[in-house]
C-alpha cells in the first residue's frame, strides 16, 4: 500500500570537498553503485508519494542518475546548507504530512531501518524523529545533546561542540522524519550562525524544542548503516561492507567462495548452489551464474550468463557472453561482445571469441581468434586459427559447418564459408568457400633438398678459419656484406653452386 502522506527528500547537492574529486560526491561509486542510487533504492520500498532529490553540484549528471530510478530532481543553486536544501524542495514536497529526509551520502541505510523510523514517528506523534547511532569515533558528526530527563535538546555540530559535547558518542545520522506542519515555521527561522554561513537542518531540532514540540531520537541497531562517505577512506570502508554483505548472501544460498575477502561481486550478480568461486575473482554487472560452476582464480566476468556446470579456468575474461551447460573456457581465454558457447563447447588458452557462436561440442583449444563467426557442432578449430573478419572498412562473417576440421595456423579471410564435414589443411589462407566434405588447401608447396644441411655446415666450418686471420674490424659493414654476397673462386664456388 503506498504511503501517500509520505514524501522522501534526499539531500544530494553538496560537492564533497573532502573527496578531492572533480566528480560530485553522490556520483562516486561504492559497492558497485553510485552513492545516490543506493539511497534511492533504500527508500523505494517505503512506497512514498514521491522521492525528491535535491541536486546542485553536477546537477545534470546527478539528475540523470536519479531520474533513471524514477525519482524527481530539484535544483538547489547555490548550496546554502542542509536546511536550505529542504526549503528548496518545499514545492515538490507539496501537501505531504510526513517528510523523511535522507542524506545522499549514507549508502548503507537499509529499507527496514527507514521503515522502522517512519513507524516510530507515526506512533509517537513527535514533531521530529532522528535516526541516531552510537559510534566509537564520533569525530566529524553532529552529536545528540540530551537534557537531564533524557529527552533530545539539540544537535550540536562537531565544529560547534564544547569538550563535554565532543565526548558524546550518540551521533546524528542526518536521517530524520518530520511532521511537515511543524517543520516549515522552524525552517523559516533558520539563520546561518556557523563558520560556513549555511542554514543547518540540524538547528531545526532546538527550534522545535523551543516551540514546545516533542523530538525523539531512535538508535540504529547497526551503527555501520549510518556511515557517511565524506572521504576516499570512507568510500573504501563502505565498499568493503557492501562486498561482504553480498558474498555472505551468496554463501547463504550455497555458493562456495574461497578466500572470500579477495572476491569482488556486484550487487545484481546471481549464482547457484555448489558453484565454487576461487580467490581473486570479480563478478560484475548483471552476471548470472548457474549451479555447479567453477570460476578460476583471476577471472573477471561482466554481464556474463553461465548455465549450470560451466568451468571458467583461471585468468579468463568473459564479457556480455553466454556459456551454455557444461561449456569450458580458459585458462587465459577472452570471450566478449556476444560470444555464445553451446552445450559442452570448449575454448582453451589464449583464445579470443567475439560475436561468434560455437555450437555444442566445438573445440578451439589454443591461440585462436574467432570474430563474427558461426561454427557448427563438433567442429575442431586447430591451434592458431584466425578469422580475418575486418577488411579495413567493415566486419565480415565466417561460417564453418558441422564436424569440420580446421588445420592449425589457418587464416579464414571473411566473408567465407567452410561446408559441413570439410577439411582445411594446416597453414592455409582460405579466401574462397570450401565445399562440404572437401579439402581446402592454400599454401606454398614444399620442396626438399637432400643433403643441403650437412653441406651448409661443412661450408661454415671451412669459412670460419680465414675470417679470423683477416681482422674484419678494419672493413666497413657495407663492404663485408658485398664481399659475402659475391661467389668466390675455385672450391668454394663449386660449393655455392651446390647450395643453389
Ligand atoms: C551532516 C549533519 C551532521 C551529521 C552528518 C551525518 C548538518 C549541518 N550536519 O554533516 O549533523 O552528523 O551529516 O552524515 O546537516 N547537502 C545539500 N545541500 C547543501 C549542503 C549539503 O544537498 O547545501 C547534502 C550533501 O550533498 C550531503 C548531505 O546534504 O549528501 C549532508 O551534507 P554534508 O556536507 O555531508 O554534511 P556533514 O558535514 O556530513
Ligand atoms: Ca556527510
Amino acid at each position: 500500500m503506498p504511503a501517500s502522506d509520505l514524501v522522501v527528500v534526499i539531500l544530494a547537492a553538496g560537492k564533497g570537498t573532502r573527496l578531492k574529486s572533480s566528480l560530485a560526491k553522490v556520483l562516486h561509486r561504492t559497492g558497485g553503485r553510485t552513492l545516490v542510487e543506493h539511497v534511492v533504492r533504500a527508500c523505494q520500498p517505503l512506497r512514498p508519494r514521491s522521492i525528491v532529490v535535491v541536486v546542485g553540484h553536477q546537477a545534470a549528471e546527478v539528475s540523470a542518475e536519479v531520474e533513471r530510478l524514477n525519482a524527481r530532481a530539484v535544483l538547489q543553486e547555490p548550496q546554502r546548507g542542509t536546511g536550505h536544501a529542504v526549503v528548496v524542495a518545499r514545492k515538490a514536497i507539496g501537501h505531504a504530512k510526513i517528510l523523511l529526509v535522507v542524506p545522499g551520502d549514507s549508502p548503507l541505510l537499509r529499507p527496514e531501518t527507514l521503515a522502522a523510523l517512519v513507524r516510530a514517528h507515526r506512533q509517537s506523534g513527535a514533531a521530529a524523529t532522528i535516526l541516531s547511532a552510537e559510534i566509537a569515533d564520533p569525530a566529524g558528526y553532529g552529536r545528540i545533546a540530551r537534557k537531564e530527563d533524557g529527552s533530545v535538546a539539540a544537535i550540536v555540530e562537531d565544529s560547534a561542540a564544547n569538550e563535554e559535547q565532543r565526548a558524546i558518542h550518540e551521533i546524528n545520522s542526518s536521517t530524520y522524519c518530520f511532521t511537515v506542519d511543524q517543520l516549515w515555521p522552524c525552517l523559516a527561522q533558520l539563520k546561518p550562525q556557523n563558520t560556513h554561513k549555511e542554514l543547518y537542518l540540524t538547528d531545526v531540532i532546538s527550534l522545535l524544542r523551543q516551540r514546545g514540540q516533542v523530538v525523539q531520537a531512535i538508535l540504529a541497531t547497526d551503527a555501520d548503516e549510518v556511515l557517511g562517505c565524506n572521504t576516499r577512506a570512507d568510500l573504501a570502508a563502505v565498499d568493503a561492507i557492501f562486498r561482504r554483505r553480498k558474498r555472505q548472501s551468496l554463501m547463504a544460498n550455497g555458493v562456495a567462495i574461497e578466500l572470500p575477502e579477495t572476491v569482488l561481486i556486484d550487487p545484481e550478480v546471481l549464482a547457484g548452489p555448489d558453484t565454487v568461486i576461487e580467490p581473486c575473482v570479480q563478478l560484475l554487472g548483471k552476471t548470472r551464474i548457474g549451479a555447479d560452476c567453477r570460476l578460476g582464480t583471476g577471472s573477471i566476468l561482466t554481464d556474463a550468463i553461465l548455465e549450470d556446470g560451466v568451468t571458467v579456468k583461471p585468468h579468463s575474461i568473459v564479457s556480455a557472453s553466454h556459456l551454455a551447460r557444461g561449456a569450458r573456457v580458459g585458462p587465459f581465454a577472452h570471450l566478449r561482445d556476444g560470444a555464445r558457447l553451446d552445450d559442452g563447447a570448449r575454448v582453451g588458452n589464449f583464445v579470443e571469441v567475439k560475436k561468434s557462436r560455437l555450437e555444442s561440442g566445438v573445440k578451439a583449444m589454443h591461440l585462436t581468434y574467432l570474430g563474427d563467426a558461426r561454427v557448427g557442432r563438433e567442429t575442431n578449430i586447430g591451434a592458431g586459427t584466425i578469422t580475418c573478419n575486418y577488411d579495413g572498412v567493415k566486419k565480415n562473417p565466417t561460417t564453418i559447418g558441422r564436424r569440420v576440421f580446421i588445420g592449425s595456423d589457418t587464416a579464414l579471410v571473411a566473408p567465407v564459408r567452410v561446408g559441413d564435414g570439410a577439411y582445411v589443411a594446416a597453414g592455409s589462407v582460405i579466401t574462397e568457400n570450401v565445399p562440404p566434405n572437401g579439402l581446402g588447401i592454400a599454401r606454398g608447396r614444399q620442396m626438399n633438398k637432400p643433403g643441403w644441411a650437412s653441406a651448409r655446415r661443412r661450408e661454415m666450418a671451412a669459412g670460419q678459419k680465414p675470417a679470423k686471420k683477416r681482422q674484419p674490424k678494419k672493413r666497413t659493414a657495407a663492404k663485408s656484406k658485398r664481399r659475402r654476397a659475391k661467389p668466390s673462386r675455385g672450391k668454394s664456388r663449386r660449393k655455392a653452386a651446390r647450395r643453389r
